[in-house]
């Protein structure tokens, strides 16, 4: 087997952190060197809960997880139990955990995770609260993080929780915009690539068909997952955001983008949150970001079923 790529993965579980999650850890191709939690979708305890029921899901109680920040660095935190449910997970039907968070914080694991190796990729798919503390504290660790793939942010598409800011970015701006400061590789995966990746009722009945405990849970997350965008915009299914960011990394030829400058909106009220693209190259600015704008949604959804099929 090829070399295994080291990776951490910094969630807010929430359904698709869910299946990013059991992407990840059904994947060969990726050491999982632990799981760091954030306040996000649901509150610190909640999401923590949630990444420990989806380990034990997928028989990987191997992999820790560290609870982290239960708050951002300057906002206070917003929630997303209007998309989530209240659990965060609602309709995985998961019984609750037997195995505990790992003792320490998760900016610590962060910490000494990535200053102990060479080269680290990090996996962001809820808000960078952790990332950008755990740079606030030791900031050599810019220069052992080969890649932070995150989900978030958007430009043409615009916002998802205000008309200029998608969720994980307006949840904290101010660690956003250390991040995108830091000088870290860096590739965004915003709305305007999760939007051409949604769920479907073939999609969903594919996981069914897997006939496993796992496809069991997935299809009952991502059925009460689909509801509200939906019932919002009126589209026939929901973006499976975070997903997007485990299935780049296994397979980066199903996406496409471009590299730009991209600075986040931290006084503004208005577009406080917003991620502002140069995606035409308008400011003398070095580009500092891959921003994927396009995804073989097919291509992708077959890998995911099948990777998840590997999965009890
Ligand atoms: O805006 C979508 C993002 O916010 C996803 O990561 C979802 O899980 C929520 O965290
Ligand atoms: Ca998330």
């Amino acid at each position: 087997m090829a070399e295994q790529r080291p990776i951490i993965i910094d969630t807010d579980p929430g359904q698709d952190d869910a299946v990013a999650l059991l992407l990840a850890l059904a994947s060969e191709e990726l050491d999982v060197l632990g799981i760091t939690t954030v306040a996000g979708n649901v509150p610190l305890e909640l999401t923590t809960r949630n990444a420990l029921m989806i380990t034990e899901l997928a028989e990987r109680s191997d992999v820790p997880v560290f609870a982290g920040c239960d708050r951002p660095t300057v906002r206070p935190l917003i929630t997303a139990e209007y998309v989530h449910g209240k659990t965060g997970i609602d309709g995985s039907n998961l019984p609750d955990p037997t195995v505990g968070a790992a003792s320490g914080h998760a900016v610590d694991f962060l910490v000494e995770t990535v200053m102990s190796r060479d080269q680290t990729t990090i996996c962001a798919l809820g808000p960078l609260t952790n990332i950008a503390t755990a740079l606030d504290r030791e900031p050599a660790i810019a220069q052992r993080i080969d890649q932070l793939i995150l989900m978030g942010g958007g430009f043409f598409e615009g916002g998802n929780v205000t008309p200029a800011a998608e969720f994980n970015i307006y949840v904290d701006p101010q660690a956003a915009a250390s991040i995108f400061a830091s000088g870290i590789p860096l590739v965004m995966l915003p709305l305007d690539v999760t939007h051409k990746a949604l769920t479907s009722d073939d999609r969903i009945d594919a996981f069914k068909e897997l006939d496993s405990r796992t496809g069991r849970a997935i299809a009952g997350m991502l059925e009460f997952f689909e509801r509200y965008d939906m019932e919002r915009y009126g589209t026939g299914g929901a973006p499976l955001h975070d997903p997007c960011v485990i299935a780049y990394l296994l397979a980066p030829e199903l996406f496409d983008g471009r590299t730009c400058y991209v600075e986040i909106e931290t006084t503004s009220e208005l577009t406080m949150g917003m991620t502002v693209v140069d995606w035409w190259g308008l400011t003398d600015r070095e580009p500092n970001c891959l921003v994927i704008h396009q995804i073989d949604d097919n291509r992708f959804y077959s890998l995911l079923t099948d990777r998840i099929g590997r999965l009890p």
